[in-house]
């Protein structure tokens, strides 16, 4: 079976920040983890080009709608190939055949009758591309956008198609009863349960007379489709570009933030159901990463630095790890680069990279690169005892990376990390009697221990941290290994290379 993973498309009004890129660094990580259980798994990306906001960031910055798209979705590709993001399948939402795909969709909804001409008033966020109500917003300001530059919300009244959403709501409802384990984690599948409760599923306003930038409903090019209905389809889309057909939607997991929750867990799904397609597996959730506790937006805070010089500063992998590290996905976290690099050097310089290097330097020196291990050897109580705890974190490793649970998936392996520096430094294995024709069996095994935990280490992280466990593969000799989730850690021989640091100290 395959398994897809969506990030959400990413508006292309503004540049690429650290928000965006925690989506997509999770969606890749899964991806990785998934292929090592030698899963078909398939990570899908890409941009929100059509709409209102785009049309007028173009025209502040003198552009044409396309060269500024064009310009703007090039950033993002930029981006994730210096995050080491790879993605199998990249939609615009301005390509010809994402357009084809809408305007069938509609036709569909339009012919079982589930969209009629109306009329909308109300009071709208050309950021949020949303209508609010006036219980949402007592001071006339954006929910989401009113904290952060004090957007106040539009008041329009526009003739417009609008979706029969509240035909779908039961079938929502019912649908999450029978799959708890649809939205993760949890804490927001409550959130959804109660906005369905509450009044808030009216039909849905569909398409747009502002604005000629998007796709014009079939038989009526006055109406622009609304860019949420147009997003969620580029999911569809992007199945078929990466080689999978709409069946697959029910092998789906859509990473998202909590933003975007209700257009996920509510629209899409009464959409889906309307253009009778197979509902997805899942929605991953996550919280925001937040600066001076102002959400981190592409219109500040000021001083936030951008993921790509970030990442030029603590390395791709620091960047990575450290994002997936520092909070628990449901929750915000406050963006502190300090923070970040006492963290990573904590687990990846210190507690790893520095064991790596001893390990490999000693037996490089002292056993000219090669320890032999015969499997029948009886291994001491100190030793067995650091296996074991190793073994079991495979286990919860797995478990936690299933549920993109990554400050878990961290937490576990710092403390292995920190049972095998332990071991080895209660060990002392430079101390002893250390020479090729030693057959000093301390000394050998507790390389050979630390060596094979080191080997299981290296694959448990290398979803999260790419690059440097690729060199340590290969200090360890283990690339063989290095493509496949190990599934025990076993004692046996050590043959090292010549040893090099495989993550340098970052500083402060
Ligand atoms: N275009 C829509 C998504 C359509 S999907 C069919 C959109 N784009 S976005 O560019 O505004 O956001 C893309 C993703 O970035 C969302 O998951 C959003 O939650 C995430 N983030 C944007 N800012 C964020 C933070 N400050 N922190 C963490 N993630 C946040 O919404």
């Amino acid at each position: 079976m395959s398994i897809y993973i969506t990030t959400p498309i990413f508006y292309a009004s503004g540049a690429p920040h650290l928000g965006h890129a925690y989506s997509a660094i999770i969606a890749d990580c899964s991806k990785r983890y998934h292929r090592l259980k030698h899963s078909r798994a398939f990570v899908l990306t890409g941009t929100d080009e059509n709409g209102q906001k785009i049309e007028r960031t173009a025209a502040i910055n003198g552009a044409t709608n396309k060269a500024f798209v064009d310009s703007r979705s090039l950033l993002f590709k930029h981006l994730w190939h210096a995050l080491d993001f790879e993605y199998d399948a990249f939609v615009r939402t301005t390509d010809v055949n994402h357009h084809q795909l809408v305007r069938q969709v509609w036709q569909k909804l339009a012919s079982k009758g589930d969209i009629y001409l109306g009329k909308y008033e109300g009071l709208y966020c050309v950021e949020c591309e949303q209508y609010y109500t006036q219980r949402q917003s007592s001071d006339g300001a954006c929910p989401i956008h009113g904290p952060i530059h004090g957007k106040k919300l539009e008041k329009l009244s526009e003739p417009t198609y609008l979706f029969k959403l509240s035909q779908y709501k039961d079938a929502v409802v019912t649908f999450y009863k029978s799959n708890p384990g649809f939205i993760q984690p949890d804490y927001f599948r409550y959130q959804i349960i109660e906005a369905l409760n509450s009044s808030e599923c009216h039909d849905l306003s569909i398409s747009r007379v502002h604005g000629q930038w998007g796709i014009s409903v079939p038989g009526d090019s006055q109406h622009i489709i609304y860019v949420w209905l147009d997003a969620l389809f580029s999911y569809v889309t992007a199945l078929t570009s990466a080689g999978g057909t709409v069946k697959d939607l029910q092998n789906t997991h859509h990473v998202i933030g909590k933003d975007i929750l209700k257009f996920h867990g509510i629209y899409w799904l009464c959409f889906l159901l309307a253009a009778e397609l197979p509902l997805p597996k899942r929605l991953v959730v996550h919280g925001w990463w937040t600066c001076d506790g102002r959400k981190i937006s592409k219109s500040g805070p000021a001083k936030i630095i951008s993921p790509a010089e970030l990442a030029t500063v603590i390395t791709t992998d620091g960047l990575r790890l450290g994002l997936l590290s520092q909070k628990p996905l449901e929750k915000d976290g406050n963006l502190s680069v300090p923070e970040l690099i006492v963290n990573v050097n904590s687990l990846l310089a210190n507690n790893f990279g520095n064991l790596v290097k001893r390990l490999v330097t000693i037996a490089y020196n002292n056993f000219t690169g090669e320890i032999s291990w015969q499997d029948t050897t009886k291994l001491s109580c100190q030793s067995e005892l650091l296996i074991r705890e190793v073994n079991e974190a495979i286990q919860s490793v797995d478990r936690a990376y299933q549920f993109y649970e990554f400050s878990e998936v961290c937490n576990i392996i710092g403390g292995c990390l920190s049972a095998a520096n332990a071991y080895f430094h209660e060990r002392e294995p430079w101390k002893k009697r250390v020479n090729a024709d030693s057959e000093d069996h301390h000394v050998k095994e507790t390389l050979c221990v630390v060596g094979a935990v080191l080997k299981v280490i290296v694959v448990l992280l290398k979803p999260i941290t790419p690059k440097t466990s690729a060199l340590a593969l290969s200090q360890l000799n283990d690339e063989q290994n290095g493509d496949t989730w190990p599934v025990e850690c076993k004692v046996q021989a050590l043959r090292v290379n010549k040893p090099i640091s495989v993550f340098e100290r970052l500083k402060i």
